[in-house]
């Protein structure tokens, strides 16, 4: 028995990474999947290769009526929503003495402001359409603890539990589940970024971080997108009733609470 039958998901940063491993496990388990991108190209062949239960949608996290005409994608195209993927993030890092304006507003604003106003604009249609729903917040280990060089990326993470709690205890009377997935250290596309910046503030040669990070974890590698996506079908489905407000680290034990 397929876990996600006949559910209409969203998934946020979904062109690559993380949230396209999530929207193909998804479709795997019989769900329809809108893959929401600001990269629009990339959104369209991350669709076409995951078939005919994946379809792109632009959407911009940071800019409200992005946001609404995304939803409003969603219901055209599958009827309804039923589960939220809030995972489209950016990372920056600088000591506490070069942070910019700009880096921080462009960080609270996709990673902070686009997962409040993505999962209200879900809430709404989940409200409305009366049968409850499913929404789950990228967190990161990054929000467990602050770190030297990546203060905003830390703060913005932190936050992501902090509206997870808040929103799980308001929506959980609509019976819509909010939780969250705390990743550890995930190869791919985005560490290879981050491995560059590491590289330019602590004068290492490239890959050197990435290879430390994977040492330093318990499990004793880096994860990898599809270690994550049997916490995101779990969070999605009737298995996770009972879950609310949540935060679960999934991160080959790098972070106990
Ligand atoms: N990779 C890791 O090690 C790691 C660790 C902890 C947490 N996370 C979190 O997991 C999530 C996914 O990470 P990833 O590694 O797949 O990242 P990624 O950088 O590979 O993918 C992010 C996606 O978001 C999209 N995006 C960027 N800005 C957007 C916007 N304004 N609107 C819509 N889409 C936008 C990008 O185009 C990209 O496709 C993020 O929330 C990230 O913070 C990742």
């Amino acid at each position: 028995m397929k876990r996600l039958e006949g559910k209409s998901a969203l998934i946020t940063g979904s062109a690559r990474g993380i949230g396209r491993a999530f929207a193909q496990a998804y479709i795997h388990e019989g769900a329809r999947v809108a893959i929401a991108d600001i990269d629009l190209q990339r959104a369209q062949a991350t669709a076409t290769e995951l078939g005919p239960n994946a379809y792109a949608v632009r959407m911009d996290v940071t800019d409200q009526s992005s946001i609404d005409q995304a939803i409003a994608a969603v219901v055209a195209q599958a009827g309804k929503l039923d589960i939220l993927i809030n995972n489209a993030a950016l990372f920056d890092l600088a000591p506490i003495v070069d942070i910019t304006r700009d880096s921080y507003e462009r960080l609270f604003s996709i990673n902070v402001g686009g997962t409040l106003f993505t999962l209200q604009a879900a809430a709404k249609q989940m409200i409305a359409q009366g049968h409850g729903g499913r929404i789950i917040n990228m967190a990161s280990q990054a929000g467990r603890r602050g770190e030297a060089l990546v203060a905003v990326y830390c703060a913005t993470k932190a936050a992501v539990i902090s509206l997870t709690q808040s929103a799980g205890l308001d929506l959980i009377r609509h019976g819509i589940n909010v939780n969250a997935i705390a990743p550890g250290v995930v190869d791919g596309e985005h560490w290879d970024g981050v491995d560059a910046l590491f590289a330019r503030h602590e004068n290492r040669p490239l890959g050197e971080k990435k290879k430390l990070v994977g040492e330093q974890v318990p499990y004793g590698r880096m994860g990898t997108a599809d270690d994550l996506t049997g916490m995101a079908i779990f969070l999605a489905s009737a298995d996770s009733e009972y879950v609310v407000a949540q935060t679960y680290n999934v991160d080959g034990g790098n972070w106990m609470n």
